[in-house]
């Protein structure tokens, strides 16, 4: 058969055809551990954030390159606690890996870690997007959920990031936290709102195993109460709804154009490659995730295998394909 199309419509066709790629960077430090987080994570002692940086440079050296990727995302723990220095040469060593950079660049950040020399170093560095995890714009609510600043820093640090320039801005925030009540969460939404971030991700509190806070659920320190998580929800669709934040996911909202594209990716089952201690991958019809920390091995974390969870499956019929479409089914 003659092949009717240009060269560009073409190119158009291969385009869509090929799944987008994201880049995960999982930065496993934190100056201390949240009441309620599981993400793998350690305080940094001696040589580790020099380790860090080499072994990420091993580690993206060992696929085949350079790789055409549309969005980069440093999750964690808190990529924001590495100092500027650092964060510069980890930023340079991605982009170098990279055919040209990316649409977004979002890099997780605690306010404690937000000063304006990391900001730089990251926008210098390539970044547009900063996730700030504010989770509470409450005193009692930070100290309950063991958070490291204050409401003032909070304020600060959105400041300092809307000042540094970037593209996107995001705020995480949690609701149903124990003592927590609606028109609490409803003052804390308004404050966030207030300060006009471009995206706002709310996040019901989970009581995940192996965190304090499970220990005090598992102690009757603390209760589940279902209909009071409902009824969070529905005051944020209410609140966010009516201040032009559209949801585009269980707890994600946006501004029109700032949806966070490299979530989507994950959501839509398309590719990415995690590098970092517990970095998880989807690429190449494989599924697999690195380890976080392996006894025995020279590396105190991320040495060692990967573990396979198996060939991905056609989507949507597979598994975890279904579960994910339905974080999206609004
Ligand atoms: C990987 S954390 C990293 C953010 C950064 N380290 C910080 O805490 O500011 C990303 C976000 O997940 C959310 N999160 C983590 N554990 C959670 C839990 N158990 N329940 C609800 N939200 C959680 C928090 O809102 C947090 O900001
Ligand atoms: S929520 Fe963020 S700062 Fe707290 S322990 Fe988890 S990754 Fe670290």
């Amino acid at each position: 058969m003659v092949n009717s199309l240009t060269s560009a419509e073409q190119a158009e066709q291969e385009k869509a055809e090929t799944p987008a790629l994201g880049l995960y960077l999982h930065v496993p430090f934190c100056s201390t551990t949240c009441e309620f987080c599981a993400f793998f994570q350690v305080r940094p002692e001696g040589d580790d954030l020099a380790r860090f940086l080499r072994d990420v440079e091993t580690e993206l050296a060992l696929v085949p390159g350079p790789l055409v990727v549309q969005t980069v995302f440093w999750g964690g723990g808190t990529p924001g606690l590495l100092p500027a220095k650092h964060l510069a040469e980890l930023c340079a060593l991605v982009r170098g890996k990279l055919v040209a950079d990316p649409a977004e660049w979002s890099v997780e950040m605690a306010p404690g870690t937000v000063t304006r020399d990391r900001l730089a170093a990251l926008r210098d560095g390539g970044v547009t997007r900063i996730s700030l995890g504010v989770q509470s714009l409450q005193p009692e609510l930070l100290e309950a959920l063991g958070r490291r600043h204050s409401r003032e820093q909070a304020l600060r640090a959105y400041e300092l990031v809307r000042a540094a320039g970037f593209a996107s801005v995001n705020l995480d925030l949690i609701f149903a936290v124990p003592g927590q009540e609606a028109a609490g969460w409803i003052r804390d939404l308004e404050a966030a709102i207030a300060l006009a971030p471009d995206h706002l991700s709310t996040y019901c509190l989970t009581f995940e195993e192996d965190t304090a806070l499970f220990v005090k659920l598992s102690q009757g320190k603390v209760t589940l109460d279902a209909e009071k998580e409902a009824a969070f929800y529905e005051a944020t669709w209410d609140t966010l709804g009516a201040a032009g934040f559209a949801q585009y996911e269980i707890s994600n909202y946006a501004r029109p154009g700032h949806a966070c594209r490299h979530n989507l990716n994950t959501w839509g089952m398309q590719e990415w490659l995690g590098f970092g201690p517990s970095g998880a991958s989807q690429h190449g019809g494989w599924r697999y995730q690195k380890p976080a920390q392996s006894a025995g091995l020279a590396c105190r974390f991320g040495g060692g295998p990967p573990r396979h969870f198996g060939a991905r499956g056609a989507h949507p019929g597979a598994a975890g394909g279904r579960c994910v479409d339905l974080r999206i089914a609004l």
